[in-house]
Parts: C-alpha cells; structure tokens; sequence
C-alpha cells in the first residue's frame, strides 16, 4: 500500500518528493510511503570535499585525504606564526639597539699633530666631556715626582698614561659631576670652580671636595698621530 502526504506549503512549491521508508503501527513494514516534507535543505556540496561527498563511502576510505588536509593547515599555521614572532623579535631587538648616531660616538679617532705641546682640548665622547691633554717635559717632570702616599686617591702618573707627553681623562669632577676648567688651580692642571676642587696635570685629586683622581677611559695609540678612545 502507498500513501501520499502532502502539506498545503509542498502543493504550492511542487518540490521533489523524497521516497522514506516509516514504522507505522498499522501499516505493514514493506510498504512504502511517499511523503514531501515542508524543510528547504541548503545544497553543501560545493564546500564538501569531493572524497566525502558520496554517503555510500565510509569514512575509513577518505581518512589520508582528511589528515593530510589537517597536517597542511596545522603546518601552515606553524610556519605562519613563526614567521610573525620572528619579525616581532627582530623588530624589538631593532627598536632596542643603539642609534648609528650612538655608536658613530662609541670611539673617537683624534689627530694628535693638531693639539699643541702644553695644550688641553676638550671632546665630546660618549655624552660626556673628555680631556687630551699635551704635556711639557716640565708638567710631565712634576706630576711624576709627587710622592702618590700623600695623595688621597694615590696613583702614579706612569700608571695613569701610555705615553708621558699625552693624559687623556674624562672631564667630569669626581665630587659632583660638574665640568673642570683646564690650566687652572693650584696644582697647574685642572680646576673645578663648582666646590672649589683641584687637580694636577696627570688628573690626581689634590685639594678640595674631590674624593677620586679623574677617570682615565679605554684608549690606545693605532699610530703615532693617531688616539683611538673607546
Ligand atoms: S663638583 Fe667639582 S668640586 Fe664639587
């Protein structure tokens, strides 16, 4: 026996009639009914793969094309999230290295032929004030004849110099940062007017507040006309 369902929406639409097989309890199980149903189905058959479109398939026959697809998207992501993290750390380490402008001043080269016998000059190096210092025989004579046990930061001016005829130091005051004036003082080198503080010409503290000698940078001589400091 055959019975036919219609609904008054499926009569207007006129949509293919799907053939079901149904328990009903007074109809016999062979019979076949024939129904229409009300549901618009949306077709998906464009965004299924092509391995999984067919319901007679199973699921086992199409499992290397699904993990395959999985592994190309897992690897994918991978790849693409550290490419980011890559130019994330690159930019960061960019961002955090010194200027050119920066390491252009890490090292100074300086042209000794151009600084006089008996003259200081004062250059800029690394954001602070640095000393080159020219010195006679006489100044050379003096600063090495001091007895270091009665300085207060005791130092001996061969251990303060490369060459006797240069001192190269960094032009801060050791008691409180300000800037010493060169050729000045009781001591014929360095005198800072801030507190009153005096230094001789290899640099050593010798009267006022000054606790420590001025600090002697990294130098070194690539030729004889030539100081490398930094
Ligand atoms: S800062 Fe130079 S004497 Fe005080």
């Amino acid at each position: 026996m055959v019975i036919l369902l219609e609904t008054s929406y499926n009569r207007k639409k006129k949509i293919d009639n799907t053939i079901v097989k149904i328990d009903v309890c007074d109809i016999d199980k062979s019979q076949i009914i024939r129904t229409l149903t009300d549901t618009d189905v949306p077709d998906f058959s464009d965004y299924r793969r092509g391995s999984v479109k067919s319901p007679n398939k199973k699921g086992s026959d199409s499992v290397d094309d699904r993990r395959a697809f999985t592994y190309f998207m897992v690897g994918t992501s991978i790849a693409t999230g550290s490419y980011a993290a890559k130019a994330l750390v690159l930019q960061y380490v960019k961002y955090m290295a010194a200027s050119k402008e920066v390491l252009a001043l890490a090292k100074i080269e300086i042209k000794l032929s151009e600084i006089p016998e008996g003259k200081s000059v004062t250059l800029k190096w690394r954001g602070k004030p640095l000393f080159v210092r020219h010195r006679t025989q006489e100044e050379i004579d003096v600063v090495r004849s001091v007895d270091i046990t009665t300085l207060r930061d005791p130092q001996r001016d061969e251990d303060r110099t490369q060459k006797p005829e240069w001192l190269i130091v960094i032009g801060v005051c050791t008691h409180l940062g300000c800037v010493p004036m060169a050729g000045l003082g009781d001591f014929g080198g360095y005198y800072c007017p801030c507190h009153g503080s005096h230094f001789d010409a290899s640099g050593r503290a010798r009267k006022g507040p000054a606790p420590a000698n001025l600090e002697v940078p990294p130098y070194s001589f690539p030729s004889d006309n030539t100081l490398l400091v930094g």
